[in-house]
């Protein structure tokens, strides 16, 4: 194997989250490489980048709240920041998101939410009908009414990626297109990540592998409770149909359109426990294309250009790890199931002041991958 430069951090995953981790190490001082065969080819590259703590908030997911507005509070600067290094545009479009019903169990249901949204404090006003229609012409006449959160937005996690690609390089991380094959473990600590061609050491290993974050062999068992969520979604190309992201229930069934910078409109998606099942399937590109184009009709009209299936990296709370885990070395940053895009630049923030400073910040902790772990399970994994 060729000599490599020694790196303070070997990030393991070159997603958004492990690619904005790096950068933001890199600017710390340290010494970065992050390995990945293919770059922003996983659910980064699937995701449809709605930036909506509110629009996404769920029931028992409430402790994520927090964690989700650090993150859109910081999303301005960031993408500024990465396109003043990087030269390219990411897509952040600000149009707010509009969730929309049409029967009168979708509206309860929406309501039910607009409910609970103002019980957490959430900012979102219930529209008439028209008053959506005003708002998105090509919004379908037959909707009942809807819920407007001006706060939550959307980017292009494809131009993202590059820019970010793009960013990390003018930082000086290193990009080493390989497939990490385990993790290096010797005396209870993480040591570097496994190659085809040896061994890559650091004394810090950050694990953003997203969805198969929890079976890099050499981890000790229980140490990454991830489980992939398979999603499937769509892209169209044509006229330009809605300004900003809409998200309907169609009969009890949650679907989103979000348009993109470059045109394209993604539909999406389904939300299924299948393992890495990576098969597009007729029934869920019929059920996503049906209950878009009862959204807006327009669709029908649109070429359908993509489908794919990828995998959301589900926790037990899905909520994400973040931070130190129980195997010393390993530091993760994975676990973000449907909010890997919006929750980039906080993580990348809290992870790096953990690499470069060894703090840990008070909201970090809250997202420690220790808090599932029993006693004894913790005592087992950092046993000398
Ligand atoms: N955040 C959208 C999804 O997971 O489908």
């Amino acid at each position: 194997m060729p000599a490599r430069a020694p790196a303070d951090v070997v990030v393991a995953g070159g997603g958004l989250v492990g690619l904005a981790v790096a950068w933001r190490a890199a600017q710390h001082g340290l010494r970065v490489t992050v390995v990945d065969d293919a770059p922003g080819s996983g659910a980064s590259h699937a995701a449809a980048g709605m930036l909506a703590p509110v629009a996404e908030a769920a029931y028992g997911e409430e402790s994520l709240l927090e964690l989700a507005h650090a993150s859109l509070a910081r999303y301005p600067s960031f993408v500024a920041e990465v396109e003043r290094a990087s030269g390219l545009s990411v897509g952040l479009r600000t149009a707010g998101t509009l969730l929309v019903g049409f029967d009168e169990d979708d509206l309860r249901a929406l309501f039910a939410l607009h409910d609970f949204h103002r019980e957490l404090g959430l900012a979102a006003d219930r529209l008439t009908a028209s008053a959506c229609r005003r708002r998105e012409p090509a919004l379908t006449p037959r909707l009942r009414g809807g819920v407007l959160v001006r706060d939550d937005h959307s980017v292009d996690p494809r131009a993202l990626s590059a820019a970010l690609l793009t960013a990390c390089r003018s930082a000086g991380v290193e990009l080493l297109p390989s497939r990490v094959e385990g993790l290096v473990v010797e005396d209870g600590r993480a040591m570097g990540v496994r190659l085809c061609d040896g061994d890559l050491r650091a004394p810090a290993v950050v694990l953003a592998l997203g969805a198969w974050s929890g079976r890099l062999p050499g981890l000790p068992p229980g140490t990454v409770p991830v489980r992939p969520v398979k999603g499937q979604i769509l892209r169209l190309r044509g006229e330009p149909l809605l300004s900003g992201t809409v998200r309907g229930m169609v009969h009890g069934r949650a679907a989103y359109l979000v348009p993109q910078a470059d045109g394209r409109l993604v539909v999406g998606a389904t939300t299924d426990e299948l393992g890495f099942d990576g098969r597009v399937t007729a029934g869920a590109v019929h059920d996503l294309l049906h209950d878009a184009a009862e959204i807006v009709p327009g669709v029908s009209e649109l070429e359908l250009v993509e489908t794919l299936a990828r995998w959301r990296p589900g926790t037990p709370d899905n909520a994400p790890l973040l931070g130190a885990s129980a195997l010393p070395g390993l530091v993760l940053a994975t676990g973000h199931h449907r909010n890997g895009v919006l929750l980039a630049p906080v993580t990348a923030d809290l992870v790096a002041e953990l690499l470069a400073t060894g703090q840990a910040s008070p909201l970090l902790q809250r997202f420690s991958p220790q808090r599932f772990q029993s006693i004894d399970a913790q005592r087992e994994v950092t046993a000398p």
